[in-house]
């Protein structure tokens, strides 16, 4: 067997070893099999963790495991719990799953965030259980299962989630710290992108899973979507234009037509900026509300904006454009960071209220994350950047198995094994053979990607 596929055999081995079983079922995968650590959580399945395991069976043709955890979650889905003095709304998804046993009886217990450390409530869940639906069913053809009526409801009581009354008037969603993939304090409050991103991308695939007799609320996704994408595509966008206009903003304007609209004083604009946006890059920012814009790049929200197409094909291209010019910075020894840059010095003490697992350079404060590796590599693909991919999966290739399947990497550039990072991490080990799939056979990249539609 050549090294490749030793590599892809070793990988496919770890994945099984990860599989959670329920009553004889396959239902889930553990978030990390690490024989040295303490579990903690760990030994539970996580929604968000898993969409990289399920992209990885219903590529390899096992589509079975994938249909026991939407339904095992949809099952799950919170019908208004009151914990102490935590309530999870109707229609949350939960964060994560495990297996319990009592009396010889097997029962599942999930977690919304009543025991998760600092108590974060994943907004993120009920958007991947979407979009991972709809993955199901394009790689299956079994529209039947998304059309069941308990589908239908609990597809409709994650968007009424989304669709509150609320006091916000942006279209984007207003979310706490900590409320997706990062899931502890980062400054990643307000209205972060890799929430806008997902919504929108569950928005689409809610278009396509939804009975048509359901026109009140195709109408509310179609609106929604429409405006969502309008304001991300138009205020989130940076480039070195639009960086121009910013410098150059009045303060304290009033009224509707007005230039800047946020009221961002060019003095936030942060000093690395104007030298690291290469002439015909482009990238989606991390944030945006009253004052502010987060000038952090942030990996999952902009390559899934290429994925849902939520940038424009030209704006996809321009996303890629900078991830090759920056590539030392936002790849470097591992693909890739989930941030950038890291947020140091007192800033790092205000911001993260002083999180030794979020030190500079280190896990979500500017870490290197081989899960996304298969975001890269499917957003390269859409957009015909191939020799991107390979060159990230080259890297991957000579240290994940090496350095045990990681969970993340530290470092400027990504070079160290990560200060706690658990070692056969599922999520590492699954997005490497997503992103292995897809070279292997690019028809995958229809279950993850949405074609180009005429929004704004
Ligand atoms: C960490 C990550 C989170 C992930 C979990 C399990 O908490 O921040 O995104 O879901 O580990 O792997």
């Amino acid at each position: 067997m050549s090294i490749k596929n030793q590599l892809m055999s070793e990988a496919r081995n770890e994945l099984e070893k990860s599989i959670l079983y329920y009553k004889g079922n396959p239902i889930g995968t553990v978030a990390a099999c690490d024989p040295k650590m303490e579990a903690v959580n760990y030994d539970q399945c996580f929604v968000r963790d898993f969409v990289a395991s399920a992209l990885a069976f219903l590529m390899d043709g096992r589509p079975e495991i994938v249909r026991n955890f939407l339904v095992t979650t949809l099952n799950l889905q919170s019908r208004e719990k009151h914990m102490d003095c935590f309530r999870t709304s109707l229609g949350l998804m939960p964060a994560s799953f495990k297996v319990e046993s009592k009396d010889g009886q097997q029962f599942l217990s999930a977690d919304f965030g009543q025991q998760a450390i600092a108590r974060v409530a994943p907004i993120d869940s009920g958007l991947w259980w979407i979009i991972l639906l709809r993955a199901y069913v394009k790689a299956t053809g079994d529209i039947s299962l998304a059309h069941q009526a308990d589908f239908q409801t609990g597809i409709k009581l994650i968007l009424d989630l989304f669709f509150l009354h609320r006091f916000s008037i942006f279209p984007t969603v207003l979310v706490p710290d900590g409320a997706f993939m990062i899931d502890r304090r980062l400054g990643v409050y307000g209205h972060p992108l890799e929430i806008q991103v997902l919504f929108y991308a569950a928005l689409r695939a809610t278009g396509e899973l939804l009975l048509p007799e359901n026109d009140q609320y195709i109408q509310s996704i179609n609106q929604r979507r429409e405006a969502l994408s309008h304001h991300v595509r138009s205020y989130y966008w940076l480039d070195i234009k639009q960086l121009n206009k910013i410098y150059r903003y009045k303060n304290e304007e009033f009224g509707e037509e007005i230039v800047n609209k946020f009221n961002i004083y060019t003095e936030s604009i942060p000093v690395w900026l104007t030298e690291w946006l290469p002439q015909d890059g482009g990238y989606l920012i991390g944030n945006l509300g009253a004052e502010r814009m987060d000038f952090r790049f942030f990996a999952l929200g902009n390559l899934m904006a290429i994925l849902s197409s939520l940038a424009s094909d030209q704006k996809s291209q321009q996303i890629m454009h900078l991830i090759e010019q920056r590539w030392h910075d936002l790849v470097g020894y591992m693909p890739i960071k989930i941030c950038f840059p890291a947020v140091e010095g007192t800033e790092w003490r205000i911001i993260t209220g002083c999180d030794p697992k979020n030190l500079p350079w280190s896990y979500h404060n500017g870490g290197n994350w081989p899960v996304l590796l298969w975001m890269l590599v499917a957003a390269a693909q859409k957009t015909g950047r191939m020799e991107l991919a390979h060159k990230a999966i080259e890297i991957a290739e000579t240290r994940l198995s090496p350095d045990q399947w990681p969970e993340y990497y530290d470092g400027i550039n990504g070079k160290l094994i990560g200060k706690e990072a658990k070692t056969y991490q599922t999520w590492t080990i699954a997005g490497f053979l997503v992103a292995k799939n897809l070279i292997a056979n690019p028809a995958h990249l229809a279950l993850i990607s949405f074609e180009e539609n005429t929004d704004s």
